[in-house]
């Protein structure tokens, strides 16, 4: 992480601008000791560095939570940093290094990728969890004519497609690093032939973290095309009772079971099992309707926000818990009489939101910027607006 070691920082005048960056404001934390943060513009970015006092020093680094890409536009934001303020510099590592970025990875898409614009052009089919990759690459070279989308959380396991890919010149795979469970929300209805769940984690002891659930298969039933097919396939008699079960309290159920048959291509998961002599089960849900479209008109923006200093500054500072989200204000710092920025998280439990709230007499926005718009975030906007107003 590129940093600055300083022994004071002082005289830091803003707005300043340096080069192509826009130091705006500073916040400075309420309670003492914590770190202050510098709000930075960088063409149509926003960021803050982060002043973090450290024994009778301070460390000058990029924040956290909304730090950009690459690294190199950090580093240069904290050198010109040094134009808009008199810093005693001790130590810093702002040299600049080899460039190590590494390749582009086209078919690694970022979340925000799949909400602005879903790829629709195709036929999609998902995997969930592909670990290996090995259903996953065989299903897309059998179907060229069909776009993939695979779905992981574990990062050796997507280095590894990514680069099977690429070895393999395969164009219609694309990668997301999502929560499967949540990513079914953003897909469209209605376009998906194929849904594969091949040996999720069966989680026996805490079953809310499997990804077949009641919500998941709503979604799933949902981003199915009339005949399209969810295709579970475990090891686990456990969770093979508990989706059968799932599945049958549909009103309407077309469901194929099968016990030990060979399929096209097995994975590494199942090679084991099949070693060690275990039974294969596998259920496939047909989907048999169109469902309606995708309703996804969330809007984040605060109406009717009145500036009120006290209600700000005394936000809850604890984790609010509901059915299921969160919202968490964490931290709250002043703009020297100009305004309040309040550090929060909230959302989902497996995939929070990690932002800041910035108030000012002009009204109340998410910063840097507006939250994922998922379901789970809505929920908590809403909230957060409630506890904001209340
Ligand atoms: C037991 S492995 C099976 C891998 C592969 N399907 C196979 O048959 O070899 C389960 C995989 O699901 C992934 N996984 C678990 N929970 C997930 C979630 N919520 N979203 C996406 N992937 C998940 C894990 O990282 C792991 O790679």
């Amino acid at each position: 992480m590129p940093h600055i070691r300083a022994k004071s920082v002082e005289n830091i005048k803003l707005p300043a601008q340096v080069g192509e960056f826009r130091y705006d404001w500073i916040a400075h934390p309420l309670k003492e000791h914590e770190s202050a943060l510098v709000g930075v513009t960088y063409q149509d970015k926003r960021f803050l560095i982060e002043l973090k006092p450290k024994g009778d020093t301070l460390l000058i680094k990029p924040d956290k939570t909304t730090r950009i890409s690459p690294t190199s536009i950090m580093k240069e934001a904290l050198k010109n940093f040094l134009h808009v303020a008199d810093v005693e510099v001790m130590a810093d590592n702002l040299a600049a290094k080899k460039d190590h970025a590494k390749k582009a990875q086209p078919y690694l898409k970022d979340i925000s990728y799949f909400i602005d614009s879903f790829p629709t052009q195709k036929e999609v089919w998902i995997e969930i969890g592909f670990g290996s990759g090995r259903h996953l690459l065989y299903q897309a070279k059998t179907h060229p004519h069909i776009q993939f989308i695979g779905i992981e959380i574990h990062k050796p396991s997507i280095e590894q497609l990514l680069k099977q890919i690429a070895l393999q010149n395969i164009q219609n795979i694309l990668v997301v690093d999502y929560d499967a469970r949540l990513f079914m929300e953003f897909v469209p209805s209605n376009i998906v032939g194929k849904i594969f769940v091949h040996f999720p984690v069966p989680w026996d002891k805490k079953p809310h973290r499997r990804v077949i659930s009641k919500t998941f298969l709503q979604e799933a039933k949902r981003a199915l095309k009339k005949g399209g097919v969810l295709e579970l396939r475990t090891d686990s008699p456990n969770y093979f009772h508990y989706s059968l079960d799932l599945f049958l309290q549909e009103e309407q159920a077309d469901l194929e079971v099968t016990k030990n048959i060979e399929p096209p291509i097995s994975s590494k998961y199942e090679d084991r099992w099949v070693r060690l002599g275990k039974d294969i089960y596998d259920i496939r849900f047909k989907a048999l309707a169109e469902s309606p479209p995708l309703q996804r008109d969330f809007d984040f923006t605060f109406d009717d926000f009145r500036y009120d200093e006290e209600k700000i500054k005394n936000l809850p500072l604890r984790p609010m818990v509901y059915e299921d989200y969160f919202v968490h204000f964490e931290k709250i710092y002043t703009l020297e009489n100009n305004g309040y920025l309040v550090k929060l998280s909230f959302g989902s439990f497996d995939r929070p939101e990690h932002k800041y709230l910035l108030a000012t007499r002009y009204g109340l926005e998410y910063y840097p910027i507006p939250p994922v718009a998922s379901k789970a975030n809505y929920k908590a906007h809403k909230k957060i607006e409630e506890l904001i107003h209340g």
